[in-house]
């Protein structure tokens, strides 16, 4: 049962209220998610803290992760105050490791099948599809990865899929964007001594007051994500 309390049917909330109120009240469900931003900018950071609040109001995920282990996974949501081992083990939370550099021009294919195996969760989750993108992938096969995750949300699920814009060009990243219902833009840049790190909200299908909307945000240990208000984020 969801303890949902903004929409317990149509949105996934992150379990942050703060957080939750810039995205719109949540992500909506049967949609496609891009996440992008450079590394270290909290992709993997914000998917667990999705992942964690869906958990929690009682939904199903499947991760597929190119940059964790299992083991790595606990570990690291666990430093940052959020532990789903008991849904692991319920199964609740189903984690694949996927060495997507090593399958070459394989990977978007071999990504989709797995992704199709796991139709019936409420949530799939890739972190990142940036380890799929090599000679044999371009911005064209990417494209088409998006295409049939689109097709897949269409029959129910709830996609989330990161990706590091600067690994292929703009002409593919404009209909990417376009074609998922929600994009949301990570940024980290240095200023000075201090790391600023932000969230555009830049589009949420359904919660068009959020759209455009920057929240700045540190990552704390033995806490997780935490809104900061966006002068002190910009220092
Ligand atoms: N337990 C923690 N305590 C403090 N900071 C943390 C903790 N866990 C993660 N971080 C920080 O959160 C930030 C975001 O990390 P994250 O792994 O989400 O980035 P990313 O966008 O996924 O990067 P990449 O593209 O390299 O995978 C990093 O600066 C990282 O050091
Ligand atoms: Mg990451």
């Amino acid at each position: 049962m969801s303890s949902n309390a903004l929409n317990p049917t149509t949105s996934i909330q992150t379990g942050n209220p703060e957080l939750d109120m810039k995205m719109g009240g949540g992500l909506p469900r049967a949609s496609l998610t891009l996440i992008e931003g450079t590394s270290g900018a909290g992709k993997s950071v914000l998917t667990q803290q999705i992942m964690s609040g869906a958990l929690h109001s009682g939904l199903s995920c499947t991760l597929f992760t190119s940059e964790n282990t299992v083991k790595s996974l606990m570990v690291q949501m666990q430093s940052i105050d959020m532990n789903v081992l008991d849904y692991l083990l319920l199964r609740r939370l189903r984690v694949y490791p996927i060495a997507l550099m090593r399958l070459g021009k394989n990977a978007p294919d071999m990504l989709l099948r797995a992704m199709h195996n796991e139709i019936k969760r409420d949530l799939l989750i890739v972190d990142s599809f940036t380890s799929a993108i090599s000679h044999g992938v371009n911005g064209s096969r990417t494209l088409g990865f998006f295409e049939t995750c689109k097709r897949l949300a269409g029959e129910g699920v709830t996609i989330i899929v990161t990706l590091h814009a600067g690994a292929i060009g703009n002409d593919f990243m404009s209909p990417i964007r376009s074609m998922c219902d929600a994009n949301l833009v990570l940024r980290s840049s240095q200023d000075g001594q201090r790391l600023i790190k932000t969230l555009e909200v830049v589009k949420i299908r359904g919660a068009s007051s959020s759209t455009g909307s920057i929240v700045g945000f540190e990552v704390e240990p033995g806490w997780g994500m935490r809104v900061i208000p966006i002068s002190k984020a910009r220092g």
